[in-house]
């Protein structure tokens, strides 16, 4: 597959976004997550997510107006946070993070985890939003396939997206199936298992074969699948480090080692049992 860091992702709605950004949790609002963003942008980076939750939308937005690019060029995700659930606070929530970012739209916005017995009023509120042209495209993130066959069940708009934690130590092969089956795009987050598994023996092997970082290959192993991909760092070298994997692929052999690294390892949050 021939992919370079502009490549799109075409949603179930036509809109394209990059399939390659730059995840934001944890990059501090102020300098550390303005600067961070504006090193992704001078290394190609194009696309952005951030959420309420991570209390930097403020900064997201800052750098992406200071950015030379046009804004159309640029993609930014945000979310609905867990206590902002209900369609009155949905869509309030919403207007504080447009307002936050201080950008004319979002491209994708996610709820960010299927909270039990307020997730479908949500939806409508993203729905209401979408249709006003307010965001490009909307979607969801840590919805298991249960979720997922609810949602589809019930809502007008179909998602787009389902953001989830996705790497070879939770290689959740029946929910990106499901989703492709159901023409949702898979995202991934936490792409390098916040570092907790960079050091795994055998990862480090297919590294070395390639001459690549532990870091790179995870990260090509999720465009090999047409994922789209958001690894985070704040340093300068891990931000272009990160970007260089787009001249080098992955033999269908070799994904298939990186396949059987799963033990259904989660650096976060599970949802498997939210009703
Ligand atoms: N929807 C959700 O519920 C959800 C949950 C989690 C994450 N996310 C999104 O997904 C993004 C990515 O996930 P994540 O932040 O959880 O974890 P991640 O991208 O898997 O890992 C980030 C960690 O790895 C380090 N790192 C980055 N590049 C590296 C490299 N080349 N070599 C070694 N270490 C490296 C970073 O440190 P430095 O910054 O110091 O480089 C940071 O500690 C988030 O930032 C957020 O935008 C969404």
């Amino acid at each position: 597959m021939s992919l370079n860091i502009n490549s799109t992702v075409k949603l179930n709605n036509d809109v394209e976004i990059p399939i390659f950004g730059l995840g934001t949790y944890l990059a501090e609002q102020g300098k550390q997550a303005e600067d961070a963003i504006q090193i992704a942008l001078e290394a190609g980076y194009k696309h952005f997510d951030t959420a309420s939750f991570y209390f930097n939308e403020e900064s997201v937005g800052k750098a992406i107006r200071d950015s030379s690019y046009d804004r159309k060029e640029l993609s930014v995700t945000t979310k609905l946070w867990n206590s902002d659930h209900g369609y009155e606070n949905a869509l309030t929530a919403f207007n504080k993070s447009l307002k936050k970012l201080n950008i004319e739209y979002i491209d994708l916005y996610l709820i960010h985890w299927p909270v039990e017995g307020r997730r479908k009023e949500s939806w409508k509120a993203l729905e209401k939003v979408y249709k006003e042209g307010q965001c490009r495209a909307i979607g969801v993130s840590n919805y298991t396939i249960m979720h997922l066959e609810e949602l589809l069940s019930e809502c007008e708009i179909k998602p787009t997206v389902n953001q989830v934690e996705y790497h070879p130590f939770l290689y959740q092969k029946d929910l990106r199936d499901y989703c492709k089956s159901n023409n949702i795009i898979l995202e991934s987050y936490s792409p390098l298992t916040k570092g907790q598994r960079l050091h795994d023996e055998k990862l480090g092997k297919i590294a070395k074969e390639y001459n690549r970082s532990p870091a790179q290959i995870l990260i090509r192993w999720n465009l090999e699948q047409n994922v789209i991909v958001i690894p985070k760092s704040s340093n300068k070298n891990r931000i272009i480090e990160n970007s260089k994997v787009f001249d080098f692929s992955i033999k269908p052999e070799d994904m298939e080692r990186l396949n059987s690294l799963n033990e259904n390892y989660r650096c976060t949050w599970d949802p498997t049992n939210i009703p």
